[in-house]
């Protein structure tokens, strides 16, 4: 399963690249814009600081909603670095705009995805990710992870080569559950990759091999 952290802060990208376990970062225009990145330049020049810590892919959102916009916006951002996948959303020009996209060989993460008929949409027009948002399904009561599956067993019937990149991930049992049911990659933020390393059983056994070997060294 790869590892995508889903933020556009730098210190956080460093932090879970230095762990040695990120493949790529996800961003929106909300994660830029909670770090304040406004403008065409600051824009085009951050996703650049972003490509220059990690070295998987980094998704680029299009703010366009219209096919046109959509081409020339992804056009653009493609030329920033090879890291750069267009992130498209799920709407009927954001359709058209990744089947333009896939036809060019331009890598695609379809985003906004709450049900299996937009999963399946995104694959046939040639997405390279496409991304169910779990997080915000669960906050109205609805089972993301059955979408999950969902998704799987139709790209699984079909050999569909768009990655299931489970997004709006919020805790470690979302990426816990996607790795089970086999989604490709999981984007969360830094606190949920953390949170999968803690255990109170290894704080305890680390503080009792430590005490121990203390003891008989203070000797
Ligand atoms: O980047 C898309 C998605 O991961 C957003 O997550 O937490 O804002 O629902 P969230």
């Amino acid at each position: 399963m790869k590892f995508f952290i889903d933020t556009a802060s730098l210190a956080d990208i460093q932090e879970a690249q230095d762990m040695g376990i990120l493949d790529g970062v996800t961003t929106n225009p909300s994660l830029m814009a909670k770090e304040g990145i406004s403008g065409d330049k600051a824009v085009k020049d951050h996703y650049k600081a972003i490509c220059d810590i990690v070295d998987g892919d980094v998704s680029a959102e299009v703010i366009s909603t219209d096919f046109e916009g959509m081409v020339r916006e992804g056009e653009e951002l493609v030329k920033i670095s090879d890291q750069i996948v267009v992130k498209i959303p799920m709407i009927k020009d954001g359709v058209k705009a990744l089947r333009y996209f896939s036809n060019k060989g331009i890598r695609t993460n379809c985003t906004l995805i709450f049900s299996a008929g937009q999963a399946l949409l995104a694959a046939k027009a040639g997405a390279t990710y496409m991304s169910p948002f779990l997080g915000r399904l669960d906050d109205i009561s609805t089972d993301s992870l059955t979408l999950i599956e969902d998704i799987r067993t139709i790209y699984d019937n079909y050999g569909y080569e768009t990655q299931i990149l489970a997004a709006s991930v919020r805790h470690p049992m979302h990426i816990i559950e996607c790795a089970k049911i086999g989604a490709d990659v999981m984007t969360g933020p830094l606190s949920a990759i953390v949170a999968l390393l803690k255990h109170p059983l290894t704080d305890i056994g680390l503080q009792q091999f430590l005490a121990d070997h203390a003891r008989v060294n203070q000797k």
